[in-house]
């Protein structure tokens, strides 16, 4: 019997019924393939083989507080026994808009939906009503979700991304409409000078910018000193909005996100992930002006599952368990985050590896190459992904579990022992690549 041979059979099993034996495709990549998990507490998780592992990948960053933490899991029990969806209102909705409006610099107004996607779907639509312009501008190598409009230069190949000064627009799926590339120009991430160049013209066209404020999803890379700012003057130069795509930002760099960690203020942006720790609800958020066209019924959004009782449960407990931290959690978590970097940093030099560890601490990335940087989407095809797929590999059989494309998140629930415990297996990896 193999470590992972329950899984295994288990996967074979879900590949008869479920396509690919996933519900979403970002599972099928899981090295040696995708595993079943039966229990999950603080910062541990427990495969359906009785394997332990500490878990960095917070199921893609939601469970901010770790695990199970009983004031969340406590609050989502008891609320849900008196009603699970009314499809109608119920005044704790409203307690967590007030809580988000308090909290995020730019919420004026919100709305909430499941999903990442729908509430970056429905901020693209605002966005256009709000201008009368057809177009949104994105960088290259950023994930806003998985829809049509959304799923734009996600992960383009070196053959298919053309010129950096101006990239090609790639489709991310087979069957996307592709009128979603039409409806959008695409710019590398970081570099102010082709922003400005290209809404000098095209300004009569473009609705808003769109952006992660950290580049997360890919090589996590933060806005060069300057950036965010000069979007945010291009915005109000040229009359587009300024979009954050907060879904991983939010209540993990500050209690207001990156907006608040970097002092730059959208016109609109999103939220979800660390919200609920790990309960389906996401939000968009914005100024008055903007969302006003959503209050007046003249820009639609729906959703029979919006605002249910346990998802607005779950919030409202995980924002109080923050709030209730202060300064204090966000201090913990940085340094945390800082103590792994510096100690996988440290681990790969003592193997003789090339190693780059970059981020802000709550979460980053780690790639195996040369460079001393990586300002872009296209710096990040640098990186030896094969070599990190056998770290990974190596990685799991010491009990610790990791996102395959180098994405490290840090919960509230991890210790120092459990980072020392960490970095102990990575030295070990490390010197067995
Ligand atoms: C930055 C960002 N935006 C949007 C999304 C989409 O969110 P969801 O998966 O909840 O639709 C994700 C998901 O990983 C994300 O990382």
């Amino acid at each position: 019997m193999g470590r992972y041979s329950k899984s295994k059979e288990l996967h074979d099993r879900a590949c008869g019924s479920i396509a690919g034996g996933v519900n979403s495709h970002l599972r099928a990549h899981q090295v040696p393939h995708p595993l079943f998990f039966c229990r999950a507490a603080g910062a541990r998780v427990w495969d359906a083989d009785g394997n332990e592992f500490l878990d960095y990948t917070l199921s893609q960053g939601p469970m901010i507080l770790g695990h199970s933490p009983p004031a969340v899991v406590d609050r989502v029990s008891a609320a849900m026994r008196q009603g699970q969806l009314f499809a109608a209102q119920h005044e704790a909705e409203v307690t967590l808009a007030e809580k988000l409006c308090d909290s995020i610099p730019c919420a004026e107004l919100v709305r909430l939906s499941l999903s990442g996607s729908e509430a970056n779907h429905v901020a693209l639509r605002l966005a256009r009503a709000v201008t009368g312009r057809p177009l949104f501008l994105r960088f290259e190598g950023h994930y806003h979700g998985w829809l049509d409009d959304l799923a734009v230069s996600v992960s383009p190949t070196p053959d298919q991304h053309g010129p950096r000064e101006n990239p090609a627009r790639v489709a991310w799926s087979a069957g996307q409409r592709a009128s979603a590339l039409e409806d959008c120009v695409v710019l590398p991430w970081n570099d102010l000078d082709l922003v400005r160049r290209m809404l000098e013209r095209r300004a009569d066209d473009i609705a808003a910018i769109i952006t992660e404020p950290v580049m997360c999803n890919r090589g996590c890379v933060p806005p060069e000193p300057g950036f965010l700012e000069g979007l945010r003057k291009l915005c109000d130069q040229y009359g587009a909005l300024l979009i954050f795509d907060e879904i991983i930002t939010g209540f993990r760099l500050a209690r207001g996100g990156a907006q608040e960690f970097y002092g730059v203020t959208p016109d609109l942006a999103t939220v979800g992930k660390a919200m609920a720790n790990g309960f389906p609800i996401s939000a968009l958020t914005g100024r008055r002006k903007a969302m006003e066209l959503l209050a007046r019924g003249m820009v639609m959004h729906g959703g029979t599952g919006n605002a249910n009782i346990m998802s607005v449960a779950a919030a409202l407990a995980t924002l109080e368990e923050i709030e209730k931290g202060g300064r204090e959690f966000y201090r913990r978590l940085f340094a945390r985050g800082q103590h792994l970097m510096d100690g996988l940093r440290a681990a790969a030099k003592s193997a003789g590896l090339s190693v780059l560890v970059q981020g802000p601490g709550p979460m980053f990335h780690m790639g195996f190459t040369p460079l001393r940087r990586v300002v872009d989407y296209r710096g990040t095809l640098r990186y030896d992904r094969a070599k990190y797929n056998r770290f990974c590999a190596a990685m799991l059989d010491r009990g610790v579990w990791l996102i395959g494309r180098g994405f490290w998140y840090v919960s509230a629930a991890h210790t120092d022992q459990d980072i020392e415990q960490t970095v102990a297996a990575a030295a070990e990896a490390l010197k067995k690549l």
